[in-house]
């Protein structure tokens, strides 16, 4: 028995001869059953409903997979099926990157104001349909409202500033120390890149790489997460609408192939250069594959920030920022704050501000009006949050609000911890869930000891009011991102990664397009002195 989706069944049905006589089974339980009795785009309660797409993206065309698989993509705040996308393997991959190297040559030929041209409709029809784009990252997500517009505003500002840089990537004139020559640098696009994005930001991690990557040249194959793959369909539509040629950006959806289609991403010959967002132990795997024809790489991996509030510090200020730091998308982003210090003669007084505003906080589906914070994307976050909650209170941590996960949903009550030991799990494993975890220290020396002591170095953040200081510890915090006196460093125009084991490459501002470009230089000869 062969299953169809909905799209090819008809497509199959229209190619048969006439008065071919068809007999059709449709089983209550197979998934042909729940994508035709599914995929309704008006579940998405968006006003332009044809941003919702059920289908993969390759070479300007909508398609299914070839084996017919779906995935099942639903709302974690509700726990009900959105719809389905394609579950892709190897080769519809392979076809991907083919329909990209195949645009490529006339992308790449495109002038840098032709570039600019298209980004900047892109930017404005990501600002026209802001609504129904908020709403869609919401709906996949589980982010409150307030929080998926707020996405889409910045994943947005990522084509209006690439849109700029597209036609300011200036080479140089570097003055010969060889007689009768002329010393030339040029940018060139570096070819076909591979984009593979996480879940946390369905829209906005897209638009940092893809941004950059169109600016320079370049044409796309983007695996999304199988959790929230419509922001990036929608964002292919809109594509289209802005005038993006057919080839230069590929979608290909998956969740039970990620392995091989990860891989050929990252090892197939054409490709040549991989960008990703994730966590650093897929970040590691991807490096390797990658190592193997010594492709370009960036790579956005784990954090575990350091939150620092110094005695001097505008407590108010503090608790503020630590709530957005911390609890923006429910702990889950990678430059959350995971462990706060504060110094002993202000701990109480913190830790006592933060536990009240914390327990203000109403946690529901992001649709709702009033919810501030949304669920975790699955089961499995919860059981990480759980699991550290518990380690560090069997250590002698001291729950001040929350603590514990609701029964059989997505959502744990927004948490903090203090007293929380050194040997606590989650100085070591960054927690991606809502718990704000306080320790207690006494010297700008040893804080800055125990904020370096981990693998990764992603953001740190840090709160005084002395001058000396603030430049201090800006410098010896081991990381690639630091906030003095804010909690909130994301912007389209800054360079986003991290040292140590939280990855290589910046993306986003200047630093981010060239990522995306060779420097080629060309030595003019027997031109005379
Ligand atoms: C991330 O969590 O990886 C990105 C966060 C951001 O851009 O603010």
């Amino acid at each position: 028995m062969r299953f169809l989706s909905l799209s090819r069944l008809t497509s199959s049905l229209s190619a048969l001869p006439k008065h071919t006589t068809v007999s059709l089974t449709l089983h209550r339980h197979t998934p042909t059953f729940y994508r035709m009795a599914s995929n309704q785009a008006s579940v998405f309660g968006l006003k332009d409903s044809s941003l919702i797409k059920f289908q993969a993206f390759i070479d300007g065309k909508w398609v299914d997979s070839k084996s017919g698989e779906t995935i099942v993509v639903t709302n974690p705040a509700t726990n009900e099926e959105l719809g389905t996308v394609p579950e892709m393997g190897l080769a519809e991959t392979k076809e991907a990157i083919d329909a990209a190297a195949k645009a490529f040559p006339a992308w790449s030929k495109t002038t840098s104001k032709e570039r600019h041209d298209i980004l900047i409709k892109f930017f404005q029809l990501m600002k026209e349909h802001h609504d129904d784009l908020g709403r869609l990252i919401t709906l996949e997500n589980g982010k409150p409202l307030v929080e998926g517009k707020g996405e889409n505003a910045y994943s947005a500002s990522f084509m209006e500033w690439y849109a700029e840089e597209a036609v300011r990537t200036y080479g140089e004139q570097i003055p010969a120390s060889l007689p009768g020559v002329r010393n030339l640098v040029i940018k060139q696009p570096i070819g076909v890149v591979s984009i593979l994005t996480p879940w946390n930001f369905p829209s906005a991690m897209i638009t940092r790489k893809l941004g950059a990557a169109l600016a320079a040249g370049c044409t796309a194959v983007i695996k999304p997460p199988p959790e929230t793959p419509f922001s990036s369909l929608a964002l292919a539509e809109i594509s289209k609408r802005a005038g993006v040629p057919d080839g230069v950006i590929n979608i290909v959806t998956t969740q039970k192939n990620v392995i091989e289609v990860g891989k050929e991403m990252c090892e197939n010959k054409v490709v040549r250069k991989v960008s990703f967002t994730g966590s650093t132990p897929v970040a590691k795997l991807l490096y390797g594959m990658a190592a193997s024809t010594l492709k370009k790489v960036s790579l956005e991996a784990g954090g575990n920030a350091p939150f620092i509030v110094f005695d001097d510090a505008n407590i108010d200020d503090a608790v503020a920022a630590a709530i957005i730091c911390k609890f923006r998308g429910s702990g889950q982003t990678c430059v959350c704050a995971n462990r706060i210090y504060v110094q002993s003669t202000i701990y109480a007084e913190f830790a006592s501000r933060l536990a009240e505003k914390v327990s203000e906080f109403k946690v529901g589906n992001g649709l709702e009006e009033g919810t501030t914070h949304g669920p975790l994307i699955h089961a499995r976050a919860i059981e990480k949050v759980v699991r550290h909650v518990d380690d560090a209170v069997s250590k002698g941590a001291q729950v001040l609000v929350g603590g514990k996960s609701i029964p059989n949903t997505s959502f744990f009550i927004p948490t903090v911890l203090s007293d929380v030991p050194a040997d606590a799990a989650l100085n070591s494993e960054e927690t991606f869930g809502p718990l704000a975890a306080l320790t207690k220290f006494e010297t700008e020396e040893e804080v800055i000891r125990l904020a370096n002591s981990t693998d990764v170095g992603l953001a740190g953040y840090f709160f005084s009011r002395d001058i000396g200081r603030v430049f201090r510890v800006a410098e010896k915090l081991e990381v690639g991102m630091v906030g003095a006196n804010t909690g909130l460093i994301s912007q389209a125009v800054i360079p986003f990664g991290g040292v140590k084991e939280s990855g290589l490459g910046r993306e986003g501002g200047p630093h981010g397009i060239e990522e995306y470009m060779n420097t080629k230089l060309i030595v003019f000869g027997g031109l005379g002195m």
